[in-house]
């Protein structure tokens, strides 16, 4: 399952994989642990040889319980903190970092190959990390759509109002994801696009179903 942020994918991959009775890894959150332990190392994020050398001995243990996160690293819960502001900030040039990627993506094609059913959500698997994958899902929803959630989550969370600016946060980021040269997002050639701007969670998650349900009558 790949797509951008802001289009619920991770809710929804997490409960496809509990109604499917699979296994679930997030990739995103591999990534941000990544960058919890290069922080945690003294290490500035932008000084891609100090990544590399940091990333060398990365201790990440990650769970992969659709009904509990639970994410480690040197042993430590760090559940709370890959989704903290300063992890946030510097994920992105982490995850810019040839060996970072080769790293993770390694352990992600590891624990894949040892599940049963899995759902694996990210940017890149089904281009990238699992290209045999059966079923290979692009969630989508428009820049305006995207923004509105994410608007809405602040407000809600007390983080003020301003879908502008967040809309052109989001419109920054799909420019920056869609073009950096390694392992670009976008769709699989395979891929089916789903498309959650007019969906329910419910719908996509009933959209899904049914496209699991297909490819297994189709056996
Ligand atoms: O989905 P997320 O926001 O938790 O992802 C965190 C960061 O990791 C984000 O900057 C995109 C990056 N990422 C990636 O490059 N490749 C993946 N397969 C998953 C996430």
């Amino acid at each position: 399952m790949d797509g951008p942020s802001g289009t619920g994918k991770s809710s929804v991959s997490r409960l496809l994989a509990s109604r499917l009775g699979a296994s679930y890894l997030d990739t995103g959150a591999m990534y941000r642990a990544a960058t919890v332990w290069v922080l945690s190392q003294g290490v500035d994020s932008t000084d891609v040889d100090a990544v590399t050398t940091a990333v060398a001995s990365l201790p990440l243990e990650i769970g992969t319980d659709p009904a509990t996160e639970r994410v480690e690293v040197a042993g430590e819960d760090v559940t709370g903190p890959i989704r903290g502001g300063e992890v946030t900030a510097a994920v992105s040039a982490v995850s810019a970092v040839p060996a970072v990627r080769e790293k993770l993506v390694a352990m992600q094609r590891d624990i894949a190959m040892r599940s049963d059913r899995v759902v694996v959500e990210g940017r890149d698997i089904g281009t990238v990390v699992l290209p045999d994958a059966d079923l290979k899902i692009y969630l989508t929803a428009s820049a305006e759509t995207r923004a509105a959630r994410r608007n809405d989550q602040n407000v809600a969370d007390g983080r003020g109002d301003d879908y502008a600016g967040v809309l052109a946060d989001v419109q920054r980021r799909d420019l920056a994801d869609s073009t950096r040269a390694l392992s670009p997002l976008r769709p699989a050639d395979d891929a089916v696009t789903v498309d959650t701007s007019d969906l329910t969670k419910d719908g996509v998650i009933d959209a899904l179903l049914r496209l699991v349900h297909d490819l297994q009558g189709a056996r």
